[in-house]
């Protein structure tokens, strides 16, 4: 049994955040866990990160933006989040397929069943049990990015720098994805005091790994089997 959860939002929204301390709640609980992030979470995807991400890139087509992210995900998915799902780990994915249907798709008004082959090649059809979004307003969400980038945390990206419009199309695409799928979508209101949040994400996934039959291996104060927490693709 294996688990497969990923985290989406708005710029700003605090998933990272949120990521970690569902990372270090499962890992101190004894479940097995691998957190990974997009783009990136390998070499290879890495390399494709800088490139996406680098603010000099203005000229960057919208089909080739698609094609890097995916890119980034085929080699994430086949080199790291298949081999974990397959010797039973819960795998947490700081954004995933959905952030290409909200920001190339939607942001940029790109076909959507195009997109969706795109991703279905890129995944070979691997999706998440469970999607977890923090919901923010577009500008609140780029004004706590924006004074985080000041303090040192994370990074100002090219992403970041499109205009309001396009921020407020993603928004509203993660809504109406979520709106369709209830079931596979847990909205957040990222508002909410961090502590808040982080008890009802923590709440929703133990549910989920209840609802699989999947159980701790390691002990906090002890290993009971050869599984641990492990965050080697992550920033
Ligand atoms: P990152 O610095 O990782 O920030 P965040 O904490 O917001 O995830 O930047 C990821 C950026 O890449 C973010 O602006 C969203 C964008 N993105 C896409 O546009 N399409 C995608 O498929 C993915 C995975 C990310």
């Amino acid at each position: 049994m294996s688990c497969f959860i990923t985290f989406e939002g708005p710029d700003g929204s605090g998933k990272t955040t949120q990521i970690q301390a569902l990372y270090d709640d499962l890992v101190g609980e004894g479940y097995p866990v691998l957190l990974v992030r997009e783009p990136g979470g390998t070499d290879i995807g890495d390399q494709i990160r800088a490139v996406l991400h680098d603010v000099k890139n203005v000229d960057m087509m919208p089909n080739a933006e698609v094609l890097l992210y995916s890119a980034s995900r085929a080699q994430l998915v086949g080199q790291v989040i298949r081999p974990a799902l397959e010797t039973g780990k819960v795998v947490l994915c700081d954004r995933y397929a959905e952030s290409t249907m909200a920001y190339q798709g939607y942001g940029y008004n790109l076909d959507q069943e195009l997109l969706k082959a795109i991703t279905t090649f890129a995944t070979g059809g691997l999706r998440p049990d469970l999607i977890v979004y923090l919901d923010i307003d577009v500008e609140e969400g780029l004004r706590r990015k924006e004074i985080g980038f000041r303090r040192g945390k994370g990074e100002w990206n090219r992403m970041d720098q499109k205009e309001l419009d396009f921020h407020q199309r993603v928004r509203s695409a993660y809504l109406r994805m979520a709106a369709a799928e209830p079931e596979r979508w847990f909205v957040v209101d990222a508002t909410h005091p961090i502590v808040s949040i982080q008890d009802s994400i923590r709440k929703r996934v133990k549910r989920l790994l209840g609802e699989k039959g999947i159980g701790r291996t390691v002990r906090s104060h002890g290993r009971l089997g050869e599984e641990g927490g492990t965050n080697e693709a992550h920033r």
